[in-house]
C-alpha cells in the first residue's frame, strides 16, 4: 500500500458562520461536548507546540484538564516543554477529533496556574500517578528503566502511610487564547475554517479562511 494513495472524503458535518457561537469558548465547549459523547478515544488529548530558546518548535500530546479563562494542562515544570515555556511563554494547541472530521487550533500566551489548582488536581490523581510524578524527572536522560522502577519502589515504601505532597516542579499551565480556528472537513477538500481572533477592542472577530 502506498501512503500517497490514502484518501478520505469528509462528509459528516458542515460548519458555517451562522452556526458559530459568539464566543469561541462556547463553540469549543460545544464541539468538546460532542466529542466526549461520541465515544471517540482520548477526546481531551491535544497537541501542544512550544518554542525552544533556539527558536525551534517542538510538539507533544498532553491532556486538557480544565477550561476556564484558558486551557489548562498539567506537567513537569522542569520538562522540555516547561523550559520552553519559561523562555517563550506562547504556545499552540491542536485537537483532532478524527471521527467527527474536526480539528481545533488554539494559540495564545501561557502562564502557570495558581498553586491551589495544581494542588487540587494533584491530590485528585491516583496514588501511583502522584508517586510517578515525584519519581520521574521528566525529559531528563535515564540510564535505564530499572533506575526509575527502583526509585518508584523506594517512594512507594516512603508513602505507604502518608500522602505525597505535590512536588514544586509539577503543576499546571493555562494557555490564554487570542486565536482559535474551527476546522470541519468537507467534500473535495473544500473544508470549513472559521477563525476567532481577539481584537484590540476586546471583542472576538469571526471570519472564514480558505481551506
Ligand atoms: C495520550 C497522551 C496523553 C499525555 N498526557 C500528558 C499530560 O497530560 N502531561 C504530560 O506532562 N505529558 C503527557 N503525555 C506525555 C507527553 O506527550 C510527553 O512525552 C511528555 O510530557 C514530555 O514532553 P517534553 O519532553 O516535550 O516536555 C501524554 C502523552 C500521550 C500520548
Amino acid at each position: 500500500m502506498q501512503i500517497s494513495d490514502i484518501r478520505k472524503e469528509y462528509t459528516r458535518h458542515t460548519f458555517n458562520e451562522q452556526d458559530a457561537a459568539a464566543s469561541p469558548f462556547e463553540q469549543f465547549n460545544k464541539w468538546l461536548h460532542e466529542a466526549l459523547h461520541s465515544g471517540i478515544p482520548e477526546p481531551t488529548a491535544m497537541n501542544l507546540a512550544t518554542v525552544g530558546a533556539n527558536g525551534r518548535p517542538s510538539a507533544r500530546i498532553v491532556l486538557l484538564k480544565h477550561v476556564d479563562s484558558g486551557f489548562v494542562f498539567f506537567t513537569n515544570y522542569a520538562s522540555r516543554k516547561g523550559i520552553d515555556l519559561q523562555q517563550h511563554p506562547f504556545a499552540a494547541l491542536t485537537f483532532h477529533w478524527v471521527e467527527m472530521e474536526r480539528q481545533v487550533r488554539i494559540e495564545g500566551k501561557v502562564e502557570m496556574v495558581e498553586p491551589a489548582l495544581s494542588d487540587e488536581y494533584f491530590n485528585s490523581r491516583p496514588l501511583m500517578s502522584r508517586i510517578g510524578a515525584i519519581a520521574s524527572e521528566q525529559s531528563r536522560p535515564l540510564p535505564n528503566r530499572e533506575v526509575l522502577e527502583n526509585r518508584m519502589r523506594v517512594l512507594e515504601a516512603e508513602y505507604a502511610d502518608k500522602e505525597p505532597a505535590r512536588p514544586q516542579n509539577w503543576g499546571g499551565y493555562r494557555l490564554i487564547p487570542d486565536y482559535f480556528e474551527f476546522w470541519q472537513g468537507r467534500r473535495s477538500r473544500l473544508h470549513d475554517r472559521i477563525v476567532y481572533e481577539f481584537a484590540a477592542d476586546g471583542s472576538w472577530k469571526i471570519y472564514r479562511i480558505a481551506p
